[in-house]
């Protein structure tokens, strides 16, 4: 699709940008849309981040999506936080307003429950305590979502014990820590257990959880989404539990920013996720 001189500018900017999906992902809604618009990837090494930042609302651009390892940056560098970004501490969507003033929010945790929601339409926060893996900034933002949506509990699990409960001390509200090497404790009981480490991901071991003691009615998601079926959600279906694979958050945190910079609501599809996968 070719684009006119009017074209709304957006992009990812991160360092490094080659392997991101979003360009991608965002191409593929502005064409279906006919959006006389551009998506384009922002390789901007750490040290240039904020001066990349700063320059958006100069070349014209609405807006971007912020990725690794630029979202603490983004986070100190914009004018304004919504309360989401405040929570998590980083920043992944910047959308740039009339008056040039730079807003930073973050959507990894909408993107995190919409997808959880959509494919489990019959999970509910309030069900039960939840188990989140990790205590990295997409952890960060699993554990907010699951909060303000209504889980009575998070119990949360890294191999850096004092990770977590600095991440639980920082958000605050009811979150137990539960040590590492009695980390399958934390299963019993639980009715979703979300893995957002980066183990499972092609190159990297399976996550080391043994999933004995966790109900077979609990809900198991994944945000590796490279393989799609990683060992932890394999081991999950073969004991019967329902499980989420990771790409529904990388498409569903997309969705504010795209409506913000282009206009229009983006409808996330079975067949999206298959062309994102394919890139
Ligand atoms: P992100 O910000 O994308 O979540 P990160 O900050 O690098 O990424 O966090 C990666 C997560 O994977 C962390 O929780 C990390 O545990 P540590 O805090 O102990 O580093 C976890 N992780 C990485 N390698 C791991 C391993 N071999 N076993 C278990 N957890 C691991």
């Amino acid at each position: 699709m070719t684009i006119s001189g009017k074209a709304k500018l957006a992009g990812v900017m991160g360092w490094p940008i080659g392997h991101s999906r979003s360009p991608r992902l965002h191409g593929h809604w502005l064409e279906r849309y006919g959006i006389d618009g551009a998506y384009v990837p922002l390789a901007v090494a750490p040290e240039r981040a904020e001066q990349a930042i700063r320059a958006l609302p100069a070349l014209g651009f609405r807006g971007c999506n912020v990725t690794v390892p630029l979202k603490e940056i983004a986070f100190r560098t914009v004018d304004r936080l919504d309360d989401t970004a405040r929570r998590m501490g980083a920043v992944n969507t910047i959308v740039v307003h009339e008056d040039g003033t730079l807003e930073g929010g973050n959507t990894d945790g909408f993107g995190f429950l919409e997808s959880l929601k959509a494919d489990r339409p019959d999970w509910c926060a309030e069900r039960g305590p939840a188990v989140v893996v990790g205590a990295g900034g997409a952890a960060r933002a699993v554990v907010v979502a699951l909060l303000d949506a209504g889980a009575p509990e998070v119990r949360l699990i890294n191999r850096t014990d004092a990770r977590a409960e600095e991440l639980a001390a920082d958000i605050g509200g009811p979150i137990t820590v539960a040590p590492w090497v009695s980390r399958e404790t934390a299963l019993e009981g639980a009715a979703l257990l979300v893995n957002t480490t980066t183990q499972g991901m092609t190159g990297q071991p399976p996550l080391d959880l043994d999933l004995r003691a966790l109900p077979v009615a609990a809900v198991v998601n994944d945000i590796v989404y490279v393989p799609l079926d990683t060992p932890l959600l394999a081991a999950a279906r073969r004991r019967g539990n329902p499980v989420v694979t990771g790409i529904g958050m990388l498409l569903h945190q997309a969705r504010p920013g795209f409506a913000a910079w282009f206009g229009v609501e983006p409808e996330v599809t079975a067949d999206l996720a298959r062309f994102v996968l394919e890139g």
